[in-house]
């Protein structure tokens, strides 16, 4: 068995190297295993929620995108797809919505944060808060259950977001009464390293202080080090390595022997600049080969738009199953296909209003049979059998098919039932499209009188 990994990233920045060495690089060396069935998204959907930039939005989704592509995602084995080329999402959002307390939303982090910011700055508490952040955890639990992901690995800042879509699917499996859903769970990866930014803060694009993966190319990568701020140690005086964010960041890219050989040139008092460039030749080592693949894919978005199609196609294969499973849990069955409660079709048997079958023998001594309504109207009349016992089969696996299965073909003034590929019976001919269309609705709710009764 293997383990479903989902994770998403939201599409509103440009990669920068803590994307790349806190998610991106291990979420591609998990996708290698043999164990894992990965499944890894662009939140686009949720990019609305942080901005409403429409070029900053497509261009965020190509550059992310390329990026997983160039860090070496295989999407032959990987489902690599956006969030928003898959209406199921939004469709199983809104199930999980009414289900969702509200009070389960108010507690959410990212929207007590914004009240309390109102609150101290003596605004209304939800002044220019939209729903859309209000609801940001409840669309982050559709992409995770329309999957029923096992594991979801991300920052400890979405930790509770997890445990939100544990909540609304216990809950929704609560109510509708069977286990629709796994129940996710978060992954941290302690061995990650969060990279520090230029500032010594945690690398992020909300405090601007952010190396750039890709962007700008080795040129701007190489001088974005160089801004790295240090302390004013002159060369010739030991630095400590361990309260260096240069150390840090260089270890998360190279081998065991490599750090400890810059940590010695620390030590030994290697000068700021001359350890900014030593960073920046170990980082090139690994990401120049993954840039040529970027540029050269930015260079073609038509290749990953049709890598990304393909993507949503597997992604859909999946989810459109299970909303189809739960529209038929919660009670949105399609029109036609209602199956008359058991106590009504039973009722309607005893007082002898069921559709029935008829059989016959035709002039040439072959069997036939006729399928009536409950109403005495003639609905199906079945091709012919040289065994009578093959049309019994027949009216039997009829009788089980139920409108949802069975297979009309509608000819312009007919309908034609079909079985594995064969016809099997066809209703007299109509008048007109509108007589076949109701005649249509009749043999529909017929069938699934039928099979109601079985
Ligand atoms: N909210 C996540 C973030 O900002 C992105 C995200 C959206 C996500 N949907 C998800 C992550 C589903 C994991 C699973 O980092």
């Amino acid at each position: 068995m293997k383990t479903r990994v989902l994770t998403g990233i939201t599409t509103t920045g440009t990669p920068h190297l803590g994307n790349y060495v806190g998610a991106i690089r291990p979420a591609v060396a998990a996708s290698w295993r043999d164990d894992v069935d990965a499944f890894y998204f662009m939140a686009d959907y949720h990019a609305l929620i942080k901005s409403d930039d429409p070029a900053r939005i497509e261009r965020s989704r190509l550059e992310i995108a390329a990026t997983w592509l160039a860090a070496g995602l295989d999407p032959q084995r990987v489902t690599f797809y956006r969030q928003s080329d898959i209406p199921e999402i939004p469709e199983l959002t809104w199930f999980l919505t009414c289900v969702t307390a509200k009070g389960l939303l108010n507690r959410a982090h990212a929207y007590k944060a914004a009240v309390d910011k109102n609150t101290e700055s003596g605004e209304d508490a939800d002044a220019g808060i939209t729903a859309g952040l209000y609801m940001y955890p409840v669309l982050m639990a559709a992409d995770i259950l329309a999957f029923n992901a096992n594991k979801v690995p991300v920052g400890r800042d979405q930790i509770q977001h997890i445990e939100m879509a544990r909540d609304i699917a216990q809950r929704f499996n609560h109510i509708y009464g069977r286990e629709f859903f796994a129940l996710p769970e978060a992954v941290i990866e302690e061995q990650v390293a969060t990279l520090p930014g230029l500032d010594g803060r945690k690398m992020s694009k909300s405090y601007d202080n952010t190396i750039p993966l890709f962007s700008g190319g080795q040129k701007q990568l190489r001088e974005t080090i160089m801004r790295i701020v240090t302390d004013s140690r002159p060369p010739g005086e030991a630095k400590d390595p361990d309260s260096s964010s240069l150390f840090t960041i260089f270890r998360a890219f190279a081998s065991e022997a490599e750090s400890e050989a810059f940590r010695a040139a620390l030590v030994n008092g290697i000068g700021w600049g001359e350890a900014k460039q030593v960073l920046f030749e170990r980082i090139e080592v690994d990401v120049a080969p993954m840039r040529d693949s970027y540029d050269a894919l930015m260079a073609r978005p038509g290749v990953i738009e049709e890598i990304l199609q393909e993507g949503a196609r597997k992604a859909r294969a999946i989810a459109a199953p299970k909303i189809a499973e739960l529209r038929d849990a919660i009670g949105l069955r399609s029109g036609v296909a209602v199956a008359p409660q058991a106590g009504v079709a039973k009722a309607a048997s005893k007082s002898g209003k069921m559709p029935r079958f008829a059989s016959f023998r035709d002039a040439d001594g072959s069997f036939r049979f006729r399928l009536f309504s409950a109403d005495g109207e003639e609905l199906l009349l079945s091709k012919s059998f040289v065994d009578p016992k093959a049309a019994g089969v027949l009216q039997k696996r009829i009788k089980e098919l139920g409108a949802t299965s069975a297979v009309v073909q509608v000819q312009p003034l007919s309908l034609v039932l079909e079985l594995d590929g064969e016809h099997v019976a066809a209703t007299p001919d109509y008048d007109g499209e509108h007589a076949r269309d109701e005649a249509l609705t009749r043999l529909r709710s017929a069938l699934d009188q039928l099979a109601a009764q079985e």
